[in-house]
């Protein structure tokens, strides 16, 4: 049984307490099915959250099963479901595919053969067998809800809960849905709470609450629903709230509340005793008065249950015992692990776009760099031991040496710095949606019991095989037409900490940022300033240059690789820069710091819980 008291959830703005949800109190018994119906924000959204868990109640308790929800911790992700308004499947998968994610995402399972029942129950509970195959992209609205659904259903939960799963659907895919929902709160005592904007359907619903300005309103037998507001149709419930502030209604409503919830009691009585209702370990019905009639109850009736509620409201309120039922386990971190790499690199190669783009860059970028590096591998000439006669010839040819070194130089630093920033620019293009553009499916996976930690690693291991691809292809492909002129394994490794740093550094700004466009346009500003910032094209200033210098994997994967450089060649290098150099082990080491400090606020950004 699903209790709440009082409860209410208040935020602050502009130093004012507004409560969303206002002390709001309900009962809602063991396989019950119940519509959350009120005008647009009103609440019932904010109102399931903090059902959920997801909004922390600011004042008053929940109970389930006799459990304090606020004391005793939140709902087991096995327990609840949770539908939310928008879709929480993949667009290239199949429904077969999304299903199976979300079932090995959530439920530990001791065989294939027990997953596969639990898949193919699920798809027919939804009506989804007959299009298994189908992917998500190419079905219709109330496939989508059905899948939603489904995704949720795979650990058997015992409260379910749906955000307007039937907004935006035709009237039959409508009826549909209610019904589907109305037929799964029939099984095994599961709560099902549906919010919903549209009347319709609501004689399929066991009781009705309707919500006005985040104040219960009024909570009943849906066919009660016209004599309570005084009209002649559900469509006139709406305008019919506005003619009265919510506290007068929320008032008058504390007046009619126990007589009411008495109906749904013996609502719920004849439901039991026709077998139109099944709870395995339901009590027997205590109350054994008669039904009710159809009309609202009459004054004495109304002071009798208010007399009964009295001496009932001094008896704890005793949860329905139930034998307890075998909870599904979570799957551990290696399986939530594989699961969600090989869902990422399905994904991957089904978005053609995205496939045809990484292969661009990896063959684009390195062949771009070769084109450039036809003046970096041109010959330095040392200065002659022997003295030229002529003191006009000698600072001829002294001339002569410096200019060719100067050439070379300034080609082999700019083709180094090009290949940096070619590869900080596959970093960022790597990672810098990688989260945020899936984020509200991560936070319902979350909320389902995917680990922070297993998330992170699958990420890590799907960039992983980008970073070490992108770099290593760069290294030998621009040695093997270029050649580097130092120490190609030296040189590799920069290439591989510069597009590692900034991979992870856009990680990280992903699972920070709330939307993926603020991530993309971040990330390309963060390339953009590598450039300039790291001085190895403009000397900076000394005062910015170390200030901004430590936050530059540009600069350090740049000095590291010219320190790679044979003498002469880094020579060539070192009389055209105004820049001075870091030692290999620093630069190692910075980008290395860069590196575990992206992981660290990667991984802060995953455990914060961002819904919105
Ligand atoms: N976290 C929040 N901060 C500020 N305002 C919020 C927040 N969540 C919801 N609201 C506001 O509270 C009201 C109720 O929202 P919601 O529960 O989504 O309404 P409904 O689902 O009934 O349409 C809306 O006016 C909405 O803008
Ligand atoms: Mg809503």
């Amino acid at each position: 049984m699903l209790e709440l008291k009082e409860v209410s959830f208040t935020i602050r703005k502009d130093g004012e307490e507004i409560p969303l949800v206002d002390r709001a109190s309900l009962h809602v018994p063991k396989g019950h099915f119940m519509a959350i119906v009120g005008p647009s924000g009103c609440g019932k959204t904010t109102l399931l959250k903090t059902i959920a868990g997801l909004n922390p109640e600011s004042s008053g308790s929940l109970f389930w099963d006799g459990r304090d929800l606020s004391k005793d911790g939140d709902f087991s992700p096995s327990e609840i479901g949770y539908v939310p308004q928008f879709s929480i499947a993949y667009d290239p998968l199949t429904v077969d595919e999304s299903v199976e994610a979300a079932t090995r995402l959530r439920v530990r399972s001791r065989s294939t053969a027990e997953l596969d029942q639990r898949i193919d129950l699920v798809l027919e509970e939804t009506g989804l067998s007959s299009i298994n195959d189908r992917q998500v992209k190419v079905l219709s609205g109330g496939q989508k809800r059905r899948l939603g659904l489904a995704m949720e259903l795979v650990s058997d939960p015992k409260i379910l809960l749906c955000d307007e799963v039937t907004s935006g659907l035709d009237p039959r895919s409508e009826r549909e849905i209610v019904r589907l929902l109305h037929d799964l709160s029939r099984k095994d005592g599961r709560i099902v709470l549906s919010v919903t904007h549209s009347l319709a359907h609501l004689e399929l619903y066991d009781s009705v609450l309707v919500l006005h300005e985040g104040r219960v309103a009024f909570h009943g037998p849906p066919e009660q629903l016209t004599h309570y507001f005084s009209v002649q149709d559900t469509e006139e419930v709406y305008p019919r709230l506005a003619t009265q502030p919510s506290e007068r209604w929320h008032n008058s409503w504390q007046k009619h509340r126990v007589s009411y919830q008495k109906m749904l009691d013996r609502n719920r009585e004849r439901l039991l005793a026709s077998g139109g209702l099944q709870i395995p370990s339901e009590k027997t019905p205590t109350s054994t008065s008669a039904p009710p009639a159809a009309s609202a109850p009459t004054a004495d009736d109304v002071e009798e249950i208010h007399a009964e509620a009295a001496i009932k409201s001094d008896e704890p309120s005793e949860p329905i015992s139930k034998p307890k039922a075998e909870i599904p386990r979570l799957p551990g971190f290696f399986s939530q692990f594989s699961t969600l790499l090989s869902r990422r690199w399905r994904i991957f190669f089904r978005d053609r776009g995205q496939v045809f783009l990484q292969l661009a860059i990896l063959i684009c970028f390195p062949v771009l760099v070769t084109l450039f590096s036809d003046k970096a591998s041109g010959n330095i000439r040392r200065f002659s031991d022997t003295r030229q006669a002529d003191v006009f010839a000698e600072i001829q040819e002294q001339q002569s040496v410096r200019s060719d070194q100067a050439k070379v130089g300034s080609a082999v630093s700019g083709i180094i710095m090009f290949q940096v920033v070619l590869l900080s620019l596959m970093g960022s293009n790597n990672s810098a949606r990688e989260i945020a553009s899936e984020r509200p499916i991560y936070e319902k996976e979350k909320f389902g019991g995917l680990r922070p930690s297993a998330y992170l690693a699958s990420k890590i291991a799907f960039l992983s095989c980008l970073v070490i691809t992108q770099s290593l292809w760069m290294a030998f492909f621009v040695n093997m037409f270029g050649t580097f002129r130092g120490d190609f394994i030296q040189h590799a490794a920069f290439l591989l900490l510069v597009n590692g740093a900034m991979t992870t550094i856009c990680l990280a700004i992903s699972s920070l940022m709330r939307t993926a466009e603020q991530a993309s346009l971040l990330s390309i500003y963060l390339v953009g300033f590598q450039l300039p910032l790291s001085g190895a094209v403009l000397a900076l200033p000394e005062k910015i240059e170390g200030f901004t210098r430590p936050f530059i994997s540009a600069y350090w994967a740049w000095s590291g690789s010219v320190e790679a450089l044979q003498t002469q060649v880094h020579d060539a290098v070192k009389s055209v820069i105004d820049t001075s150099l870091s030692s290999q082990n620093v630069c190692f080491y910075t980008l290395g710091a860069h590196i575990g400090v992206a992981l660290i606020a990667a991984w802060a950004g995953a455990c914060r819980p961002q819904w919105d």
